[in-house]
């Protein structure tokens, strides 16, 4: 199963990405783990990525495309894999269409988890990270069992460098201005899943399942 995650920063594509992936055993992919990975470690990546994300930009295409198909040609994404954050532009998904067409191949679900603006902000303002796993928490929806410790790995969590209010308005404007058009490109390829995300969390996974069995 080849699946798209779509939807505004902060929409919960990342929390319901990893429940998905955990269900049918496929790899979570996600653009922005493997960017704040780079930047974490000091990579040359991770230094030209860092400029665009703290902005609320995205990075540069011919940055991102090649680093998705790669990692999609790996093992164990040969029976699927789920992607987070990736396409965000159309020429990133034409990218992904052509890498795919060329082994045969096509998505089978793109899934917007759709959330209004309004609730973005306070979302994202309630967000921490663990830089060292990718998990998310919320801390009144989702906390941490012991505060300001990841569950998974024992790391400190954070407020993403992105995630202040001003850099959140901007990331929201980048992804009406150029991520939205993605909504009708995959509807127009007959594979677009849309779901409620302002629900509760494992309600909104609920939901996916049942139309990705339906
Ligand atoms: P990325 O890391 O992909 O960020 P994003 O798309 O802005 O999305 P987020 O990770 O902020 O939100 P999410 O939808 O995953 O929500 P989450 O599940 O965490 O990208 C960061 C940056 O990297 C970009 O701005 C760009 O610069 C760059 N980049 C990445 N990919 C790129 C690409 N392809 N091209 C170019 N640049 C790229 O949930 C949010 C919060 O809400 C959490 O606290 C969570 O616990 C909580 N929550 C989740 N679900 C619910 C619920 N149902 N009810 C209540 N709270 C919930
Ligand atoms: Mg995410």
């Amino acid at each position: 199963m080849k699946i798209i995650m779509l939807g505004a920063p902060g929409a919960g594509k990342g929390t319901q990405a990893k429940m998905i992936a955990d269900k049918y055993g496929i790899p979570h992919i996600s653009t922005g783990d493997i960017f704040r990975a780079n930047i974490k470690n000091g990579t040359e990546l991770g230094k030209k990525a860092k400029t665009f994300m703290d902005q609320g930009l995205l990075v540069p295409d011919e940055l991102t495309c090649d680093l998705v198909v790669d990692r999609i040609s790996r093992e164990d994404a040969k029976d699927g894999f789920i992607l987070d954050g990736f396409p965000r532009t159309i020429p990133q998904a034409e990218c992904l269409t052509d890498a795919l067409k060329e082994r045969g191949e096509s998505m089978d679900y793109a899934v917007n988890v759709d959330v209004p603006d309004e609730n973005i902000i306070t979302r994202m303002a309630g967000r921490r990270a663990c830089l060292n796993c990718g998990a998310t928490y919320h801390i009144v929806n989702i906390p941490t069992k012991v505060e300001g410790i990841c569950d998974r790995c024992g790391e400190k969590v954070v407020l993403r460098a992105d995630d202040e209010p001003e850099t959140v308005k901007k990331r929201l404007d980048v992804y009406h201005d150029q991520t939205q058009p993605l909504i009708e490109y995959y509807s127009n390829q007959g594979i677009l899943k849309t779901v409620d995300g302002t629900q509760p969390m494992t309600d909104v996974f609920d939901a996916i399942v049942a139309l990705l069995e339906a």
